[in-house]
């Protein structure tokens, strides 16, 4: 299995660069909403052709009622893709509903999003703590036919404990800390892998890197790949 996803959250041309640059080495790369809302699937297609042995992960977090979550991902097993994400705040039924039609796609839940706090969850007049709904949500998931989640390098060896295996997909990864990083958000590879990360998601140290090569070679070491 691929350990190492380049998150491409850049335009066009660098991110074809990219590609070109890293053809050869085991990776995912994963396309969002920047790639994808402005190249839509030409991206896809331009990407397999500079690298065919490349795999790729459609992160477009799918949430809306059962049936267009199921037409989604029939879309996107017609692209080809391996990985694609959707809310677990969708439901037990969108979820089932989505990985019927999910072939041999990778479905991959988010639960509750870094960027929300507690403060959020009282917003919303939910008395669980964090822990709690991101508990219940990576439950609702894999119980519905999620093959993995997104989870964070502080939580997923807990929620492997408790729920037992899933592809764990760790993104916050930083080749290197520096004084001041938020210590709970933020894993060195090797530290994502030991506590059971299976695909760790890396963007901005590869796409800033003034040698992308060396990062990777350097990742993909010390992930044992
Ligand atoms: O920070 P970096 O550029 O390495 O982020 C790479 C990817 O990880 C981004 O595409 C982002 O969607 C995802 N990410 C996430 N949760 C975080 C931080 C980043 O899902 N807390």
């Amino acid at each position: 299995m691929r350990r190492l996803c380049v998150a491409l959250d850049t335009h066009l041309e660098q991110a074809l660069r990219l590609v070109e640059l890293l053809k050869g080495y085991p990776l995912i790369y994963k396309i969002g909403y920047k790639l994808f809302v402005s190249n839509g699937v030409e991206v896809i297609r331009k990407v397999r052709d500079i690298d065919p042995s490349a795999e790729l992960f459609l992160d477009l977090k799918l949430h809306d009622i059962p049936n267009s979550v199921r037409n989604g991902v029939i879309s996107a097993t017609n692209l080809g893709v391996d990985y694609l994400t959707l809310h677990t705040l969708g439901g037990s039924e969108m979820i089932k509903r989505a990985s019927e039609v999910k072939g041999t796609l990778k479905l991959l839940g988010v639960t509750l999003l870094t960027s929300h706090g507690e403060e959020y969850l009282k917003e919303l007049g939910i008395s669980l703590s964090k822990e709690e709904l991101i508990l219940k949500l990576a439950q609702i998931g894999l119980k519905n036919g999620c093959d993995g989640l997104v989870c964070s390098a502080h939580e997923v060896a807990y929620l492997k404990e408790t729920l037992g295996n899933f592809i764990a997909v760790v993104p916050g990864i930083r080749p290197y800390k520096v004084e001041g990083d938020d210590q709970r958000r933020i894993a060195l590879p090797e530290e994502a892998v030991e506590r059971g990360a299976d695909i760790i998601v890396v963007g901005r140290p590869i796409l800033k890197a003034d040698e992308p090569r060396k990062v990777i070679e350097d990742i993909l070491k010390r992930t044992g790949q």
